[in-house]
């Protein structure tokens, strides 16, 4: 690659936000003490948030956003990384205070990265990117936590709400695969067909379930991965079993819980948040070994779209506006 590269910048003037595509120097990277050249990005929703207008997560302009990459390191100064080696980065606040993926060449500290296992490529780590990795944390928490971890009982039974999302909808697969029976809880219609092909047993509308809740309700599942929020996540803990593991990962529909503490003193249920951004190296390596044994590619491959970062400006303010499907990765040698 030439010294020049290619990147998505993002800058400030005032109230206004702009973003370009520029071709920068290395001397423009100031972060971290690993160089890579990146193949993949992604675009998660955060990422649409900061594209917009840094979405109070980016504190300084100009800036690179996103937060999730794949690549292979071409210089570095960092013990464990040496030329060549293939990487993954997700969270870690890159792409927020520090320059992200949107770029032909990143610089990060190398402490936050991973090394790519061989059982997957490039693209497959971008297909799963942070919603794979959240998904990956949450299924062990729900299922293996209480398996392997607190010595419980099998869980058997367990639901998974937004289950069309990035997050949901892996959590489906991966639930299915540790031989789960997965009731997936969505908003519309035309998922059912999709959510059943990759492991939901039952689908329930979100309407059913999105009501508000009794502190005990009839238990029907011993687990739950909730991406949802607010009134659903109260409605699903009334319907957990006993000792059953709650794995409380997103808001898309609120942020507040009003819930009552019946299900933790009665049924011994346990609410478990997931912070996927702070997750340790180890752990993380761990997840993305577990990863091609546990996700159908091929299977998530329908859902994929490759864009390139001039397509990716016009895609972002979509997804903004609810009116994107699937997920979307970011080639940055197209
Ligand atoms: N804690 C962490 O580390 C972490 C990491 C990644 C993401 N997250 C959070 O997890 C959540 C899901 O992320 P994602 O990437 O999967 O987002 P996503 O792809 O936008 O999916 C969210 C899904 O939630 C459902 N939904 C949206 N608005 C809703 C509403 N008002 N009421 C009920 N259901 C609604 C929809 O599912 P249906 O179409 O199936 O109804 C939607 O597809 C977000 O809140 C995100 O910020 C957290």
């Amino acid at each position: 690659m030439s010294e020049k590269f290619k990147a998505l910048v993002v800058n400030q003037n005032g109230e206004d936000f702009t973003r370009e595509i520029q071709s920068l120097d290395k001397s423009f990277l100031k972060h971290g003490d690993v160089l890579v050249k990146v193949e993949y990005s992604g675009l998660n929703y955060k990422d649409a948030l900061i594209l917009k207008n840094g979405a109070k997560l980016v504190k300084e302009f100009p800036h690179i956003p996103g937060i999730d990459f794949s690549g292979t390191v071409v210089e570095s100064e960092n013990k464990n990384f040496k030329t060549g080696d293939q990487i993954i980065l997700t969270g870690r606040r890159v792409g927020e205070i520090y320059f992200g993926g949107y770029s032909q060449l990143a610089k990060v500290n190398g402490d936050f990265l991973v090394k790519k296992p061989e059982s997957i490529s490039l693209r497959q780590a971008m297909i799963l990117g942070t919603a794979g990795i959240t998904a990956l944390t949450c299924a062990f928490t729900t299922k293996q936590a209480r398996e392997e971890l607190l010595l419980g009982e099998k869980v058997e039974d367990v639901v998974v709400t937004g289950a069309s999302g990035g997050v949901g909808s892996i959590a489906v697969m991966i639930l299915n695969k540790l031989g789960c029976n997965v009731t997936a809880v969505t908003g519309k219609d035309s998922n059912n067909e999709y959510l059943k092909e990759i492991g939901a047993k039952t689908i329930t509308k979100t309407s059913d379930l999105d009501k508000e809740a009794r502190p005990l309700d009839k238990g029907l599942w011993d687990g739950a991965v909730d991406t949802v929020g607010g009134s659903m996540l109260s409605k699903v803990l009334s319907h957990i079993k006993q000792n059953g593991i709650v794995a409380a990962v997103g808001n898309a529909s609120g942020i507040k819980l009003n819930t009552t503490v019946m299900p933790f003193i009665i049924r011994g249920v346990k609410l478990w948040g997931i912070d996927s951004v702070h997750t340790s190296t180890k752990r993380r390596q761990f997840l993305w070994d577990e990863a091609s044994k546990l996700i159908d590619f091929d299977l998530l491959e329908k859902s994929i779209k490759e864009v390139n970062l001039e397509e990716l400006l016009n895609i972002f303010p979509k997804m903004l506006e609810g009116k994107t499907s699937g997920r979307y990765i970011v080639n940055l040698n197209k």
